[in-house]
């Protein structure tokens, strides 16, 4: 697809159910099921289903893997760190993508780009196990030049640019030069034949100006969505990001 294609084109929304598994996992509950927010995700539009299996397993179980690889409508994105273990488990579950973060146990939450610059080899060659798995492999990376010049080299067909830092900018000038620099880089990265895909602390108030970059394909959402659930419901919520995506992308 041509870069001037883009503009008309859908916007997919992954829906990150992550914080669905925090509330059960917070009482050790059998609820609130992560399988039933994703099914009822799918049926209010969304297009994947985003889950994080972290070494610390705080959040997504092993058993909730295979239940969305098994249930799932659509398609199953399993973020993961770049290791041996979570290779394995990629390779055995071939969910349609993974998305490759960094990891930190004492992380609130993915905190930073994957550093694909500085761990080249390492991510060259999980790119290629997954490739040889047949499963599409995206790579979370901060939204600058020297990154997305490793991710050409490292063979990945997509690259999330790490919406974060637009998200928790401090001011509006702050907002605009991180959003600008989301743009030159969603850019460079298309023209250069990567998938964009862009994700991280994306909400109702700050998703449209992202939406209106015009080469991303996809958005991977989960706090602010399920956080909207409490007060209005899974579908509703998912259908209101939805709509929002999906208004940005008409005018
Ligand atoms: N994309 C990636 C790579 C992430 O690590 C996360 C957080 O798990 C998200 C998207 C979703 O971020 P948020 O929960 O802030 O919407």
């Amino acid at each position: 697809m041509s870069l001037a294609n883009y503009a008309g084109a859908q916007i997919a929304l992954g829906v990150n159910i992550d914080h669905v598994a925090t509330l059960r996992e917070a009482r050790r509950t059998r609820y609130p099921s992560v399988i039933h927010a994703a099914l009822t995700a799918e049926q209010a539009g969304a297009d994947s289903i985003t889950a994080h299996l972290r070494e610390d397993r705080r959040h997504i179980q092993p058993r909730d893997i295979d239940l969305l690889k098994e249930l799932l409508q659509t398609r199953l994105n399993l973020e993961m760190a770049v290791t041996e273990e979570m290779l394995d488990v990629a390779c055995h579950v071939q969910p349609y993508a993974t998305c490759l973060v960094p990891e930190r146990r004492e992380e609130l939450t993915t905190e930073g780009g994957l550093d694909v610059a500085g761990n080249l080899p390492r991510i060259r060659e999980a790119c290629a196990r997954l490739a040889s798995a047949g499963v599409l492999v995206s790579l979370f990376i901060d939204a600058r030049p020297e990154q997305i010049e490793a991710a050409f080299e490292a063979g990945a067909p997509a690259v999330e640019l790490h919406t974060g830092h637009y998200a928790d900018a401090a001011n509006d000038d702050e907002r605009d030069r991180m959003l600008e620099q989301l743009s030159e880089m969603a850019r460079f990265a298309a023209t250069g034949g990567l998938r964009v895909h862009a994700g991280h602390g994306l909400n109702y108030h700050n998703v449209i100006p992202v939406c209106r970059i015009g080469v991303i394909r996809e958005l991977n959402i989960g706090h602010a969505i399920v956080a909207q659930a409490v007060l209005v419901g899974f579908g509703a919520a998912v259908r209101q990001m939805k709509g929002l995506i999906q208004a940005a992308g008409v005018e």
